[in-house]
């Protein structure tokens, strides 16, 4: 069984952020950012969140040009994305409209110590998936994604889910949009996050496509893998 392909979308700040350092939602895109969103999760299996995204966002990830959604069925899948949510509490009963917008099959990934609370908020609106002890492995989420004929999977944040990701070596292409906003704040959340990699050991990208519209960047980038010589250590 092939391993689902991984691709990341994101905005962020001139300076990497994601959000502020509240972690309170915002949108950064202009409606070009908005257009590639849809166009990029028209494209996805499934859009996977994590905990804290899913609770600042509350809405689901939905294709809304009627025409990617009709082209979608048209190929015979579903009009719109199946959600994840990837978490290790299971607290997530905040995320309400989530769980009752219709047309969407839902999951929440979680370890065994999260499955009672993701059960009582999920309520049989979600198939909770349990996966591990504590942590969820990426591999072992792609292996459950695989198994339910999932073949593309698109991370939207935040940092931490994309470690989740990164660590295990899982990420194939990163679509980043740089908009013209400086957030600031040591503690802001990144568009990777986790313990980080050690110098020298960086995961190294490829650029694939620049492109710019009005005040945003539009950069498509291919993951190369850690041991190609990233920067060296001083
Ligand atoms: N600029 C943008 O385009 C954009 C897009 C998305 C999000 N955001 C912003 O980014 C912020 C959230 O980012 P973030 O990095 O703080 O958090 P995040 O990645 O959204 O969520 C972190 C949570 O995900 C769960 N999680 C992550 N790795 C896990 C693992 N291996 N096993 C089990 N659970 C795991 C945990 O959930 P539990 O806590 O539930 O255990 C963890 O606390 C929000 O402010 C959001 O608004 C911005």
């Amino acid at each position: 069984m092939a391993r689902p392909y991984v691709f990341v979308n994101m905005a962020v700040t001139l300076d990497g952020k994601i959000a502020a350092a509240d972690r309170r939602s915002f949108s950064l895109g202009s409606e070009a950012d908005r257009r590639e969103m849809d166009r990029l999760r028209a494209q996805a299996d499934i859009v996977l969140w994590g905990g804290e995204t899913l609770r600042a966002a509350r809405a689901p990830a939905r294709v809304l040009d009627p025409g990617l959604a009709a082209s979608r069925e048209a190929s015979g899948r579903p009009a719109q994305p199946a959600n994840g949510v990837v978490t290790a509490s299971g607290d997530i009963s905040i995320g309400l409209k989530w769980f009752e917008a219709p047309g969407i099959a839902r999951f929440v990934f979680t370890g065994a110590a999260g499955a009672p609370a993701a059960r009582q908020a999920a309520r049989g609106r979600a198939e909770v998936v349990v996966l591990d002890e504590g942590e969820v492995s990426a591999s072992a989420l792609l292996d459950a994604l695989a198994q339910r004929g999932m073949e593309k999977v698109l991370l939207e944040g935040g940092g931490e889910l994309h470690w989740m990701f990164a660590r295990e070596g899982l990420l194939d292409a990163l679509h980043v949009t740089l908009t013209p906003w400086l957030a600031g704040g040591a503690s802001a959340p990144t568009l990777l996050g986790g313990a980080g990699f050690p110098a020298g050991r960086f995961l190294r990208l490829k650029l694939e496509e620049a492109r710019q519209e009005g005040e945003e960047m539009f950069l498509r980038y291919r993951v190369l893998g850690r041991n190609t010589g990233g920067p060296p250590a001083r």
